[in-house]
This record gives C-alpha cells, sequence and structure tokens, in this order.
C-alpha cells in the first residue's frame, strides 16, 4: 500500500456527508406495501411526540427529494423511527423502500405539527383515530409519558384495506407493555381497535360508520364521543379527516390548533 492510499478514503471520496445526514440502524418490512425503519438522532434534534419532519434523499440532480414523516418514535427516544408506504414509481419511495442499515437519509431539523398534547384541552380519554400510515405519529404519542399523565384512557383506531396493512400497528400495540417508560401505565390505560374494510377480519367497517352507528362503543364498552370528556386526534386521508370532522362538529367539538387548544386535532396522513 502506497502513502497515498492510505490516505485516501473511498467512502468520503466517492460519496461527500449529506448535510442533515443520519444514518439507518434497522429496516422492517411489514407487507409488500409497508415499512418501517430506524435512523439516528442529532444529540440536538428537537421535537414534540406528534409531529412531523422532512425527511429523504439526494435526487440525481444533486437536489434531495424530500417528503413529510411523522416521527414515530417519542421525543425521549434516542433514535428515529419513520413508518412509510412503498409506492413503487414514487420519486421517493420507490428508493427509501431499498434503504439498508448504514445507508444515509436525511432528516431536516425543522419539526411541526398539530398532533400534539399542547393543542388539546384537558379532557379524560384520548381517541386517536387513524387509517394506513396515519398511525405513524400515535405510534409516537402511545409511547409519550405525558399522554398517559393527561388522560385515563387512551384508545388507537386503525382502519386498513386488508389485515396485513395492520401488523405494524399491532406490534406496536402488542409491545407497548414492555416500554421502559410509559409500560405500566399504558397496559392500563392504552387500547387498540383494528377494523379492516376489504377483507374479513375481527371488527369490519370504515371508523367512520363505526362511531356513527355506534358500533365502536359497543365493542369497547365506552359511552358515545362526547366534548366534555373525550378528545380526539385524527390523522388519515383528506376524505376521511373531512368526513371525521363533520362527525365532531356534529357533537359540538371544537378543533384545535398549537395556538388555540381544543376538542380535537387533524393532520392529514402524509404519502412518501
Ligand atoms: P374503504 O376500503 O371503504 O375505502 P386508503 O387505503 O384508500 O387510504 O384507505 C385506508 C382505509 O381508510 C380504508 O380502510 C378505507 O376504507 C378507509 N377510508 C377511506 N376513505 C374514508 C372515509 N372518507 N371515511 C372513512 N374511512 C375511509
Amino acid at each position: 500500500m502506497t502513502a497515498t492510499e492510505m490516505f485516501l478514503d473511498p467512502v468520503q471520496s466517492t460519496a461527500p456527508a449529506l448535510p442533515d445526514a443520519q444514518t439507518v440502524l434497522s429496516v422492517r418490512h411489514w407487507d409488500d406495501r409497508l415499512f418501517s425503519f430506524r435512523v439516528t438522532r442529532s444529540a440536538s434534534f428537537r421535537f414534540r411526540s406528534g409531529e412531523f419532519v422532512m425527511i429523504g434523499l439526494p435526487g440525481d440532480n444533486g437536489k434531495p427529494i424530500l417528503r413529510a414523516y411523522s416521527i414515530a418514535s417519542p421525543f425521549w427516544d434516542e433514535e428515529l423511527e419513520f413508518y412509510s408506504i412503498k409506492v413503487q414509481d414514487g420519486p421517493l419511495t420507490s428508493r427509501l423502500q431499498n434503504i439498508r442499515p448504514g445507508d444515509q437519509v436525511i432528516v431536516k431539523t425543522k419539526t411541526t405539527g398539530t398532533l400534539v398534547l399542547d393543542a388539546l384541552l384537558p379532557g379524560s380519554r384520548l381517541w386517536m383515530l387513524s387509517t394506513g400510515t396515519g398511525v405513524a405519529p400515535f405510534a409516537s404519542l402511545m409511547r409519550e409519558p405525558e399522554t398517559y399523565a393527561k388522560f385515563d384512557q387512551v384508545i388507537l383506531t386503525q382502519t386498513c384495506r386488508r389485515n396485513s396493512e395492520l401488523a405494524y400497528g399491532r406490534h406496536l400495540a402488542d409491545t407497548l407493555a414492555d416500554d421502559p417508560l410509559v409500560g405500566e401505565e399504558a397496559a392500563a390505560k392504552f387500547r387498540r381497535y383494528a377494523t379492516t374494510t376489504r377483507e374479513p377480519s375481527a371488527h369490519m367497517g370504515r371508523i367512520t360508520d363505526l362511531i356513527e352507528n355506534g358500533k365502536v362503543f359497543d365493542d369497547l364498552g365506552l359511552p358515545p364521543l362526547d366534548p366534555a370528556l373525550d378528545r380526539v386526534m385524527i390523522c388519515g386521508s383528506m376524505a376521511l379527516n373531512l368526513d371525521l370532522k363533520r362527525i365532531l362538529d356534529a357533537r359540538g367539538f371544537t378543533e384545535g390548533a398549537n395556538s388555540r387548544p381544543g376538542e380535537y386535532v387533524i393532520e392529514k396522513a402524509f404519502v412518501g
């Protein structure tokens, strides 16, 4: 080996470090359409559980391809977790789905979002209503100690077309009791209610219909939504969000924001 070779670092010389780059630590594929991954977290990275951030990969022309992703891990976690769909011709997820441990992903530093506990008035029951990848911010909030400090009961609903799409949410719920910070409280307060719309399962139907016909409350043994006691967070498609907004507004709920807490908050589930 010559002296020159000793000083040449092949990784650095061919792939200069990306700005805002984090290193992929693990990747898990849940089905042919969904995967989650964990990346390193800078010591200076701050966010509130439930917020989202722009993440991505460098593009061919040097310009990064960035999309909004909810952070699926809580604020106290030393790593960051994300949950994504795989769109075969999607500019970002067609490539992001192939990441492996050791690869780099861009994670911008600015975080934001309305699915935060600060945007809700005090209440006794927290409903987190999601479809598909809309479960991601709730993956963060269900491991957030303040969630259990503020609410006596926490109910996560997730509706998907098929059973295989519910695997990530089921895994989160199944491992929650082992969580070092919230495990004990969550075991007493947290419940998951999963439904499918296009495949048979224990509970079937759109969450909008199950709220309107009261089946979700019968199944869980809980009273119907009451703005005096219940607080609701919603994360799904635009159509779902609008339908749930209409249902809650008709029941006397007011929408909250960071600047003005209310009885429910909404965010569109992001498509990578
Ligand atoms: P459905 O199968 O009846 O359309 P998508 O994969 O299209 O994002 O939908 C995710 C889940 O959300 C599906 O189970 C779908 O039910 C349901 N869904 C879609 N739109 C609405 C809506 N406006 N209200 C309630 N549920 C919805």
